[in-house]
């Protein structure tokens, strides 16, 4: 099968690989669409050190089952799938609860860290464990369902905040993350969504996507904007989707006493923690990992139109533009969200 295989940081080239067997547990994916992630970018290059080459990358997919391991119930050739990023065990302890993102033994599909390696979705076939795979509704196209991994991502973050309804929200960073979290904390009922970037582009997609207010600033100058915006009080919760030292601390200063901060972003291994603000204004620092269980419930809300998922979808292309996507996306070219590989074919296609 064709492949687009990092065979060393930096290059990308298309090499012909043997089609997975699937085990007993397994079923083979005929990929039909892969999204390019920020972290298949980040591990391209090498400063995530999460893609040791050489690698197939690819966690964002969907596609068409093409056989099924010999355990396998619940799925059969031809059906349209998805499948979650996160392989987990199910038997550890924390699998048993139904906390799968914190699996003891959690794999992720297309990386390779040094203490596993596993072949991703950047290539006409992958096999993953049955237990992670999703069927989906047949009104979803392959690209659109490539999105879900993201949008559970925002749903999970929305869901550890345990909003009630009718929360002032503020979603800092307008990248693929941050516009759907935004979304996510619409669909979870907060009354006001204001969207921070320093990117008037993405605020541009921020307020298509229904941002009640969008600001181009950080530091000093967004805690005063919110601060104005609320009164004095600061908002009830920050959803934080950059990870930057600036972007911590903002988000810090601009949620209300007894608020949440939920920090998805983690571009930054390390950050300042202004530890006396935390404690005295009784802030609830909340970390939010992959997702746990929203996929159907993503599906659910992309149907209904409540996620929008389309005006993100920047491209979608055949594996063999891969290697060129993959430069421009690093190179940080402006107006470029999200794309997608199709294996099958050979030429670039509209949704
Ligand atoms: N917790 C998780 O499970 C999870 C999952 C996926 C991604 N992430 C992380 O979420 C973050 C966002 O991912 P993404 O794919 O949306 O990235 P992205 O690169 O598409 O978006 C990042 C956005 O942050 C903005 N930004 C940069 N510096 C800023 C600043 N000082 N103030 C305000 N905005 C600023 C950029 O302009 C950009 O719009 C990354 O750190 C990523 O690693 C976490
Ligand atoms: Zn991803
Ligand atoms: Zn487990």
């Amino acid at each position: 099968m064709n492949a687009l295989l990092l065979s060393e940081y930096k290059h990308l080239e298309i090499a012909t690989l043997p089609v997975p067997v699937p085990e007993p547990f397994d079923v083979l994916v005929q990929v039909a669409a892969c999204g390019i992630c920020g972290s298949d970018v980040h591990g391209y290059d090498g400063t995530s050190g999460r893609r040791i080459p050489p690698i197939v990358m690819g966690h964002e997919a969907a596609g068409i089952v093409a056989a099924v391991g010999s355990e396998v119930s619940g799925f059969a050739v031809g059906d349209r799938v998805t499948f979650d990023s996160t392989v987990y065990c199910g038997v550890c302890d924390f699998c048993r609860k139904g906390e799968v993102n914190l699996c003891d033994d959690r794999q992720v599909v297309g990386v390779s860290c040094g203490d596993y390696s596993r072949a991703g979705a950047f290539a006409e076939y992958v096999a993953v464990p049955a237990r992670i795979v999703y069927k989906l509704p047949d009104n979803l196209a392959f690209a659109e369902a490539a999105m879900l991994e993201a949008v559970s991502v925002a749903l999970h973050a929305v869901a550890v905040s345990e909003l009630k309804g009718g929360e002032t929200a503020l979603v800092i960073g307008a990248g693929m993350i941050g516009l759907l979290t935004l979304q996510a904390a619409r669909v979870a009922g907060c009354s006001q969504v204001f969207v921070a970037d320093i990117d008037a582009t993405r605020l541009k997609f921020a307020a298509d996507l229904g941002a009640d207010k969008t600001i181009l600033a950080s530091g000093a100058e967004l805690t005063r904007e919110i601060l104005r915006s609320t009164g004095g009080r600061g908002v009830d919760v920050v959803l934080e989707a950059v990870g930057r030292n600036e972007t911590i601390a903002a988000a810090i200063d601009c949620v209300r006493k007894g608020g949440t901060v939920t920090l998805i972003g983690n571009i930054t291994p390390q950050v300042n923690l202004p530890l006396q603000k935390v404690v005295s204004r009784q802030i609830r620092l909340q970390g939010s990992c992959a997702s746990c269980g929203e996929y159907p419930q993503a599906m659910e809300l992309m149907a209904a139109g409540k996620i929008r998922v389309r005006p993100l979808i920047t491209a979608v292309a055949p594996l063999s533009d891969g290697p060129a996507w993959f430069d421009r996306l690093h190179s940080g070219e402006p107006n470029l969200m999200k794309v997608v590989l199709d294996p099958r074919t050979d030429s670039g296609q509209s949704l």
